[in-house]
Order: C-alpha cells, then structure tokens, then sequence
C-alpha cells in the first residue's frame, strides 16, 4: 500500500531544528525538563501530549517569546540564541502560535505585513514610511489564492472576526513567510472541515517544498494522517518518537497518558 507519506521525497536526515535539554521553568511550575525535539527538512513531526504537557512552551521557547532556563537549540547544525520573535524569523522560523499572536486592532493585511511592511516609493514616501496599502492588499489577495485560504474583508480588524477567521490570518501569514521551519500550534482547532483539509493540503505542500513543519494537534486520527513522525512529549519531557510505520492510536494515548511510564 502507498499513501501521501510514502513517496520518494528527499528527507534529509540533519534535523533543520533541534533542541537538546530544554529547561523552562514559570517560578515554581517546571514547565519544561530537558526536553529535547528535532524536525528535519522536508518532514512533517506531530507533536502530541497531553493538556499541560509542555507543547506551547516548547514552541514558544524555539520562537523567542520565552528565554530557556537552560538548554541549546540548533539550526541547521549551528548552535544559536534566539531571545526574540524577529530573530527566529530571521532564522526562517515562522509560527501560529496556540493563541495565535495577532494584533486584533489591526486589520487582516496589516496583521500579515507587520515588520515587513511595504513602504510607497519616491522621496516622501521613503523618507515618513507611508505604508503602501494597495501594494499590500494585492499580495494578500495573491497569497489567499495561492494557499487556497479565502480571510474574508482582509482589510477589516482581526479582533471583530470569528476564531476560524482569524486563524486563516495566522497560517497565511505563517505561510508567507516561506521559511525553512514551519511551528503550527493548533492550527486547525478552530476550522471546519474543508477549511482543515485544506490546510493540510497546504501544510504538505510546504512539507514537499523542503520546509521541515511542526504540527501540534489534539486531533491524533487527522495528524496521522499527516504527519511522517511524531514526537509525544509528558511532564516537560518527549517520552517517545515514531516513525510513520510504528503510528498506533492506542499505543500513543497508552504513552500520552503515562501507562508505559
Ligand atoms: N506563562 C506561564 N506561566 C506559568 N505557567 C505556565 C505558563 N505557560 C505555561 N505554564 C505551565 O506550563 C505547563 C505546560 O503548559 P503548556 O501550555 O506548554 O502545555 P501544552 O502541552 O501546550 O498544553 P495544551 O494541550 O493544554 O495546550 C503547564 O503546567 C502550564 O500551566
Ligand atoms: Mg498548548
């Protein structure tokens, strides 16, 4: 039998990402203890635990909001410190987050241009930094259409929208970024089922395009289907990692939960 999965797309085996012994601790809550985590180029890693488990965290730590009480994370093999969001996409880290991250009195575009934005040609232009709104707006239409992603009235604030609505904003402006690792956290938690198909279209395209993509996702049958390994993280730690051939429902929720430890 083939699936989507088995094809003979270059996986690299040097992890793009990785984090060894990641410690975080929110005063007296060790959030994470020694976690370690790795995603390589061209895969797609599920990332799974329970409620409370050390996921968000982990992620948050990699993009810069939290600084690690210890710990090394490495991009494509070289040891770096990323002690804000700018810097990890600067790395070419881009993320959606759990509580997705947008600006909601911001609209949709200026969500998506924020620290990139364009800026209207000629002297004046230039020189007080007038945003380039019709610049914007049309490459927004565009990455709409290319991710096949619709945000409707993109130039309305995101914080009057529905949380389907703004969490299309937040994986398209993800996917814009086109970076070399991809952290969705949820993603698809509040979308309905053609939205969610769609994003994982989306998802695995990004995946085929060399991105390494980390999925976090309390939906186990749906990040299954998708994802090439999973790592099951418990009590701040990743107790487990399974390759596709290995994937098991009942044996991940026996790990989750703590019945083999
Ligand atoms: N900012 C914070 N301050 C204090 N404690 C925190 C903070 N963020 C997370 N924690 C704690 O760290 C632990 C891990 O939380 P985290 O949000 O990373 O879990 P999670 O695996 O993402 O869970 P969920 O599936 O519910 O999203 C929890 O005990 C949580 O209460
Ligand atoms: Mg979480």
């Amino acid at each position: 039998m083939s699936t989507e999965n088995q094809t003979d797309r270059p996986v690299s085996s040097a992890p793009v990402l990785e984090v060894k012994k990641i410690v975080k601790t929110f005063r007296h809550v060790e959030a994470l203890r020694g976690a370690d985590f790795d995603v390589r180029a061209g895969e797609i890693v599920g990332l799974v635990g329970d409620n409370g488990a050390g996921k968000s965290t982990l992620i948050k730590t990699i993009c810069g909001v939290y600084e690690p009480t210890s710990g090394e994370i490495f991009v494509n093999g070289n040891k770096v410190d990323i002690d804000s969001p700018s810097v990890a996409r600067g790395l070419g880290i881009e993320v959606v987050y759990q509580d997705l991250g947008l600006a909601p009195d911001l609209s949709a575009v200026e969500n998506l241009f924020l620290g990139r934005e364009i800026i209207r040609g000629g002297k004046f232009g230039q020189l007080f930094g007038f945003l380039n709104r019709r610049a914007m707006l049309q490459e927004t239409n565009e990455a709409m259409a290319k991710f096949k992603l619709e945000i409707v009235k993109p130039t309305r604030e995101v914080g009057t929208m529905s949380g389907g609505q703004q969490q299309r904003v937040s994986i398209v402006s993800a996917a814009m970024g086109e970076g070399q690792v991809l952290l969705l956290d949820e993603p698809t938690a509040a979308l309905g089922v053609e939205a969610r198909r769609r994003v994982n279209d989306l998802i695995r395209n990004i995946r085929d395009g060399g991105a390494g993509v980390v999925i976090i996702s309390h939906d186990l049958p749906d990040l299954l289907e998708i994802a090439d390994r999973i790592h099951i993280m418990r009590q701040g730690q990743r107790v487990a990692v399974l390759d596709r051939e290995d994937f098991d429902l009942e044996l991940i929720v026996d790990i989750m939960s703590g019945a083999f430890v």
